[in-house]
């Protein structure tokens, strides 16, 4: 793949042109991303046998790399790990994490993360969480500027998440399955991680970006129909729940939800 390839087109208009796109607010073009969000399908086993291409880390990332940030400050670091060595080790830490959890009666559903290290593609997603003083803060320990600290951490991690995002959809866009894993977050997983990747001090693990192609039948899992989430011109009250609802819901409904086919759920 040569520069050009990936070098993005910076005159949108004269690029939509030149390919001749169909109108803006034609159908087609939304057809089009609706495909690879649908396909968009998380597996949590792999091929451990196939070989990503360099290339498509390349195009994966450049996707990653068009993602919107707060103040455009694109705080985002992905590594690439490739040493099957290491990604046992990371998979080892989480299949111990998950035995820990267990113990520590969570109640928590947890998959397998024996199938981390079947992932071909295995991208460990960082931050600096520094990143947060681009943002409007005041950096004088008032209570004030803890509220505004708070405000900006969400800005990092939501502008994290948008980039991420973007690459888990030029996965599926390639038409890889994807995992995404953020029961890392601890303290100590992080601990654990950074001598493995030589990650710096002050940068933080967010999650693990997973694609390859399966190893087991990939299945569409539920999703809320639109009128459960969508609102016209007022918070329509129907849908709030109680703490009591909510309480039920995940006892009931979690596990329901993560694990199954959506069109097994009755
Ligand atoms: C922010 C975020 C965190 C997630 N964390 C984990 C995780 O730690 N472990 C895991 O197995 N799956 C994790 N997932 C995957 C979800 O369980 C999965 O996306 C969800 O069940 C919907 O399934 P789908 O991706 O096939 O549509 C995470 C997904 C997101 C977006």
């Amino acid at each position: 793949m040569t520069e050009t390839d990936i070098t993005p087109a910076v005159d949108l208009a004269k690029a939509e042109a030149e390919v001749d796109l169909p109108p803006i607010g034609d159908r087609s073009r939304y057809d089009a991303l609706m495909q690879v969000i649908r396909n968009r399908v998380t597996v949590r086993k792999f091929d451990a046998g196939f070989v990503v291409p360099e290339a498509h880390y390349e195009l994966i990332l450049e996707a990653a790399r068009h993602g919107p940030s707060g103040a455009n400050a694109q705080p985002w670091q992905y590594i690439i790990v490739r040493d099957a060595a290491v990604k046992q080790q990371i998979a080892d830490y989480f299949v111990a994490e998950q035995r820990f959890r267990a113990r520590a009666k969570m109640k928590f559903p947890t998959p397998d993360y024996r199938g981390l290290a079947t992932a071909p593609g295995f991208v460990v997603v960082c931050s600096d969480m520094r990143w947060v003083n681009a943002f409007p803060v005041l950096n004088d320990g008032s209570d004030l500027d803890r509220m505004y600290r708070e405000n900006a951490e969400r800005i990092l991690l939501q502008s994290v998440a948008a980039s991420t995002m973007s690459a888990h959809l030029a996965a599926a866009a390639l038409g890889y399955n994807v995992w995404w894993v953020t029961a890392i977050g601890q303290q100590e997983a992080q601990e654990a991680m950074r001598p493995l990747l030589n990650i710096p001090e002050e940068i933080s693990v967010l999650d693990i970006f997973l694609f390859g192609p399966p190893a087991q039948s990939p299945y569409k899992r539920w999703r809320r129909p639109i009128e459960e989430i969508l609102h016209r011109d007022e918070y329509n009250r129907d849908h709030f729940m109680s703490d009591e609802d909510l309480a039920e819901w995940i006892r009931t409904r979690r596990h329901r939800v993560m694990y199954r086919d959506a069109s097994k759920i009755d």
